[in-house]
């Protein structure tokens, strides 16, 4: 049996496997998406093990994005360029990493009707899914993002990285005032993915400002708090649901070659976020 993997961590609460085995079914590839918990001082030998060959090729995601391109063989122009890697290919036995956020983002954009050409854009975290979204919103033509981050060194980062890739971007660092113009505003962190948590990724005693479009890239919960108290604002709202989707169906076409039956993994990414979400309600 061929396998594709998961890694992360945590990574238990995933609907990735729910999505991609059906994608695999729908196209009659008889291949096996499984999980592969890893913690981060497992990392090294988890993607050693990729390289038997029984595996094709893996997802990576929080908190290994970045930290994994150092144990791969090669990386895709695109993903050199982010600085971070979500899906890992296999060609001629050697792993190379890709990225897929960055269309994700874009495409889920397109899908909401949402223009950011010229968009004020806050970004809440720094991470590697961070990485990925300011390059979707430089690429796309916004004209402003400002970077929150609990560590304000991260951003930093992510600041000297963005300045570098798009010079015509505007981008600060912890300006909190961003928020008040914002017209939209996309948590990159994982708070708000814990099941029953309560957390919001906004800026402590911050509440969400009306005339911005929050994103979340969190799909479990479908509603975050962040999402939650963006609607309670009267503000429009964008789940992390159409982000795992697209993400998602271009790594599939990377792995098998084929176009992603992208409606039927919506289809099957909302039934088992509905079911989990009954099970966790229940547990
Ligand atoms: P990924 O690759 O998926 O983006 P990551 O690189 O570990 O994962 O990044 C996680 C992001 O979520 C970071 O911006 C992190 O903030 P720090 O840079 O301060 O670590 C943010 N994050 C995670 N847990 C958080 C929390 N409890 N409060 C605030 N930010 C948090």
């Amino acid at each position: 049996m061929k396998r594709i993997f998961l890694l992360g961590y945590p990574v238990s609460h995933s609907i990735s496997p729910a999505m991609q085995n059906a994608a695999l079914h729908d196209l009659g590839i008889d291949w096996q998406y499984e999980l592969l918990a890893t913690p981060p001082n497992q990392l090294r030998d988890t993607v050693a093990r990729l390289r038997d060959a029984d595996c094709i090729g893996a997802n990576i995601t929080i908190p290994h994005k970045q930290a994994v391109m150092q144990f791969l063989d090669a990386t895709s122009e695109r993903a050199r360029q982010i600085g971070a890697v979500n899906t890992l290919v296999k060609r001629d036995g050697k792993l190379i990493g890709d990225n897929t956020d960055v269309y994700g983002v874009l495409q889920t954009l397109v899908d909401e009707h949402v223009s950011v050409r010229g968009a004020r854009v806050v970004v809440l975290g720094a991470g590697g899914a961070a990485r990925g979204t300011v390059f979707a919103l430089g690429e796309a033509g916004v004209a402003s993002i400002a970077i929150l981050n609990r560590t304000p060194a991260h951003a930093h980062t992510l600041a000297d990285f963005t300045r570098e890739q798009f010079p015509n971007v505007a981008v600060t660092v912890n300006n909190i005032k961003a928020l008040n113009d914002a017209e939209l505003i996309i948590n990159t962190t994982s708070v708000g993915m814990t099941p029953h948590t309560n957390a919001s990724p906004m800026p402590e005693g911050i509440s969400f400002p009306r005339r911005a479009i929050a994103f979340d890239l969190v799909y479990r919960p479908l509603q975050t708090r962040f999402l939650k108290d963006a609607e309670r604002a009267g503000a429009k709202t964008i789940s992390g649901l159409g982000m795992l989707v697209h993400q998602g169906a271009l790594s599939l076409k990377l792995w098998t070659g084929r176009d992603a039956p992208a409606q039927m993994m919506w289809n099957a990414a909302s039934n088992a976020l509905r079911t989990t979400e009954c099970e966790t309600r229940d547990a």
